[in-house]
């Protein structure tokens, strides 16, 4: 297991581009694998959750050809070939999920597994509607957990709400439906990241979303499309925390995904007193991106709670080290999610603080930190990548800091401490 040893760094300047949005890799791999058609995707992360959906398409039959900067997808036009193999979806969630969807429409066995964090990982949220649908999953503890078995086949489609905002659970229903007879009409409470109906609208599929529900019509037919990936905000939040947090600092954020559905981390730093500037904005692929400023400068505590959580679910663990730096008292609220993410992210963004000599109280679906000043220490990282991420962040503005088990940031942010060093000295 590699670690980190990191101390007070910077200012950050200059200008950096972070990789490609994950979410969005997964899905051109994904919905193009499954389309009609070739497609070109460039700027695709390559991380290694979009690994593990590139491996487990090969498996079932897609052609991927790695052309260096681009990647070429031939579609399999709508049916997968049953595979010989287990479908490892290493350390991603979103693998695990979208596959579960994809798989319930397709008239084949297959097995899907995942590392010990995917296994501890609840898969009930997508096993119950799509069994409700008609597939038929099997696994431990009533098919709650990887490893799953998955007999998908002719599906019927059907009204659902979702008790939680996942568009993980929203994808793989909306891919189910692809494969069925009838009408999905799903609803949830807040709404989640839109990329899956930008991206399959773009193929030429029909969604509708009125007051909150989204209608699809069961078997429409995918067709291959061009993807240029954005980079991920989910990566680039680091920075903005970084820069924000560490004096002198005045940093410039390239080709950053703007997605109104992904943008609360930069909405939760301005409410905080962030210096952020949207210096040019644009859109690629039906997303919109933009390049950013941050410059240095002193936060207030906050509450963050509500509709905006989904809109920054995976930046919860580095906001929460800006709110260790603000002045006052920061309330996170209604993300009991982050208890199910790739470790209990509330337990241990909580653990790290209190190393840290920040007052942090857990409470079951949030915290409460009072800002104060990090001292540094030895921080374990639980074997989650933003866990990683978020303490050597606290550690540029701290004190020596040692941060264990950083393997899986390979998961999301292969080049993170290179950009962040590149950063550091200019
Ligand atoms: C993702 C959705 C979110 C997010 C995850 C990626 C996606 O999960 O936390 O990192 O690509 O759909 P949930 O849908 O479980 O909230």
């Amino acid at each position: 297991m590699s670690h980190w040893d990191l101390g007070p760094m910077g200012p950050l300047t200059g200008r950096i581009r972070v990789p490609g949005d994950k979410s969005i890799s997964h899905r051109s791999l994904l919905f193009n694998g499954i389309a009609r058609g070739e497609a070109e995707i460039t700027g695709l992360l390559r991380g290694e959750d979009v690994k593990s959906t590139w491996a487990c398409l090969e498996a079932l039959g897609v052609k991927i050809e790695d052309r260096g900067d681009s990647v070429r997808v031939i579609g399999c036009a709508g049916r997968f070939d049953e595979p010989y193999q287990l479908l490892d979806c290493g350390n991603s969630g979103t693998t695990f999920r979208l596959m579960c969807g994809l798989l319930a429409g397709q008239d084949l066995f297959a097995v899907l597994t995942g590392d010990r964090h995917l296994k501890k990982r609840p898969m009930r949220r997508v096993t119950d509607p799509l069994s409700a649908m008609g597939a038929r999953f099997w696994g431990p503890e009533n098919a709650s957990r990887p490893p799953l078995g998955v007999r998908g086949g002719r599906l019927k489609a059907m009204e659902y709400t979702s008790p939680i905002a996942s568009a993980q659970v929203k994808s793989a229903l909306m891919l189910a439906t692809l494969g069925a007879e009838g009408t999905l009409v799903f609803r949830e409470p807040h709404r989640s990241r839109d990329h899956t109906e930008r991206m399959l609208g773009a193929m030429g599929v029909q969604v509708t979303e009125v007051d909150g529900a989204l209608t699809m019509e069961g078997g429409q037919t995918l067709d291959s499309r061009d993807v240029v990936v954005p980079g991920d905000i989910s990566s680039a939040a680091f920075f903005l925390v970084a820069a924000s947090i560490v004096p002198g600092s005045d940093l410039v954020l390239e080709n950053v995904g703007m997605n109104p559905t992904r943008t609360g981390v930069v909405d939760a730093l301005i409410a905080m007193g962030a210096r952020i500037d949207v210096l040019e904005a644009s859109e690629v692929s039906g997303e919109a991106l933009a390049t950013l400023r941050v410059r240095h400068s002193s936060l207030q505590g906050c509450r963050i709670e509500g509709a905006i959580i989904p809109r920054l679910v995976d930046e919860l663990p580095v906001l929460a080290v800006a709110a260790a730096c603000a002045e006052g008292e920061t309330v996170f609220a209604d993300a009991a999610e982050l208890r199910v993410k790739e470790s209990d992210r509330i337990a241990a963004t909580a653990a790290g603080l209190k190393v840290n000599g920040i007052a942090v109280e857990e409470t079951p679906d949030g915290m409460r930190i009072r800002g104060g000043s990090l001292r540094g220490g030895r921080v374990d990282s639980v074997g989650d990548h933003r866990i990683a991420m978020a303490f050597a962040v606290a550690a540029l503005a701290g004190g020596t800091s040692r941060i264990e088990d950083v393997d899986n940031v390979a998961t999301s942010f292969p080049n993170f401490s290179l950009l962040l060093r590149e950063a550091c000295s200019g």
